[in-house]
């Protein structure tokens, strides 16, 4: 009798914690094991191979990490050939630490090193590889090739170099770094070709995009002026910017593109100068609300979010009421918010932290009035006609599921209605975290 375990393919389970660049490198991490005989499951009991794809960004996301591989320890011992991988920002960050304080863990890799996975997973012993190197990951990564869904993100750059006080990314990722522009066009042709009608560009600092041109180092609005330009690549967006690095013509092509989609993310952080400077943001609220004065007069409709971090090391109640002004005056229409955490390593983790409870009380007040906004963008949406891709059938028989141009999870009743379309709607109604729509003909 032969044994089947020869010959079937090995099943790879990752879990994705963190960003969406996180997404992109564990599609690519997949797609590199895809080359070596895996493939993936959605079942961590039945693979031969467990990868966490990690985030360091606050304390919570770190330490999750470690009661996810305890919780691996009797699935390993079931399954004696198992192989238990760790990357990502945490495996950067504490790639020694992880091995030293898990044993089960085989194998830790870095955000910059996983187009080594292939082979870290073939050797022998615990391995680990969380250098910075100097050649470029992309060229040792196998081309992509399956048809897949009609979304896609694409990094066009990494890494950042702005140092706020509070972040771990300059340390986990590493310097900025921004890929030819060649190279993106030609991955999002291929993406288009295997049916993709909207790419999302990321980047730690996606609007610091620097790459080679053609002819000389293209920005972001370059890059987007020219991805406009492929047939059938209906939609673009990028993440996620910095407000520094909003510069002219980036602000210009939100009004020139009609791919180029009206929702921005831009964080601000902090409504307050005092907190700003200590953050080491370089810049102020006013210059961030004339910011948005400048983009909302090159495209009225955006809609705009950002991230807040409350409980900044020094915040006064003074402070707050600024973030909280500040938010008032913008009207955002989503927003993501945390308590500030501590990260080894970074300057503000030598300043006193505030009480729990100071940050709990503010941190609730200031999702709260969030909330507000973003219910009242939703409602502004009801009778306005807007696009929708279609992403996927929704859970009522003959409903499809999508994102609208403003990126509003969209439900329509179309029983003929394919994944891929992109279709005008008229908004019917606003529920707390969608919308009601029906297709317009045509
Ligand atoms: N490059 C992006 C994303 C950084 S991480 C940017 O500059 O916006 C995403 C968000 O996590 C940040 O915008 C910030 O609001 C939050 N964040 C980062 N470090 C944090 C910390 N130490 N504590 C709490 N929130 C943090
Ligand atoms: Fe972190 Fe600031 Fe860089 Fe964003 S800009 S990744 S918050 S250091
Ligand atoms: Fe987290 Fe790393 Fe992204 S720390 S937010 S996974 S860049």
């Amino acid at each position: 009798m032969t044994d089947s375990s020869d010959t079937a393919p090995k099943k790879l389970f990752i879990k994705t914690y963190g960003c969406q660049m996180n997404v992109y490198d564990s599609e690519r991490m997949a797609e590199a094991m895809g080359a070596n005989g895996y493939v993936t499951t959605e079942n961590a009991e039945e693979a031969d191979m467990v990868l966490l794809n990690t985030c360091h960004i606050r304390e919570k996301a770190a330490e999750k990490v470690y009661s996810d591989l305890g919780r691996l320890r009797p699935l390993k011992a079931a399954k004696p050939g198992m192989k238990i991988g760790v990357a990502g920002c945490v495996a950067q960050a504490e790639g020694a630490e992880i091995l030293r304080r898990m044993p089960l863990v085989d194998l830790v890799v870095g955000p910059q090193s996983y187009h080594r996975l292939p082979e870290m997973v073939a050797a022998e012993g615990q391995q680990i590889d969380t250098d910075f190197p100097l050649e470029d990951k992309f060229d040792h990564l196998p081309e992509r090739k399956a048809l897949r869904g009609p979304t896609a993100f694409l990094t066009v750059q990494e890494g950042c170099d702005k140092f706020c006080a509070f972040c771990v990314v300059p340390y986990t990722r590493g310097s900025e770094v921004s890929r030819p522009a060649a190279r993106l066009l030609a991955e999002a042709r291929d993406l288009v070709t295997r049916g993709v009608r909207e790419i999302t560009l990321l980047g730690q600092n996606v609007n610091g995009y620097h790459g080679a041109g053609e002819d000389g180092v293209w920005g972001l609005s370059r890059l987007l002026r020219e991805m406009a330009g492929i047939e059938g690549l209906e939609r673009l967006r990028y993440t996620t910017s910095h407000p520094n690095d909003m510069d002219d013509d980036l602000i210009a092509a939100h009004g020139d593109l009609p791919q180029l989609m009206p929702y921005l993310h831009l964080p601000v952080q902090s409504g307050s100068d005092r907190i700003l400077k200590a953050m080491n943001r370089k810049h102020t609220a006013e210059h961030y609300l004339r910011l948005i004065e400048r983009i909302r007069a090159a495209r009225p409709d955006i809609l705009l979010s950002s991230d807040f971090i409350v409980g900044f090391p020094g915040e006064t109640d003074r402070d707050f009421e600024d973030t909280m002004d500040l938010i008032r005056a913008v009207g955002f229409g989503a927003a993501f918010s945390f308590k500030y955490s501590a990260r080894p390593g970074t300057p503000a983790a030598e300043k006193p932290e505030l009480p729990a409870e100071l940050c709990d009380t503010r941190l609730h007040a200031l999702q709260a009035l969030i909330t507000d906004q973003q219910r009242a963008a939703q409602a502004a949406m009801v009778g306005r006609e807007v696009g929708v891709l279609y992403e996927k059938p929704g859970r009522m028989p003959g409903q499809m599921v999508g994102k609208s141009d403003h990126l509003h999870a969209v439900h329509v009743m179309d029983p003929t209605g394919k994944v891929g379309e992109l279709v005008r709607v008229r908004v019917i109604a606003a529920a707390p975290n969608s919308l009601a729509a029906e297709r317009l003909p045509g």
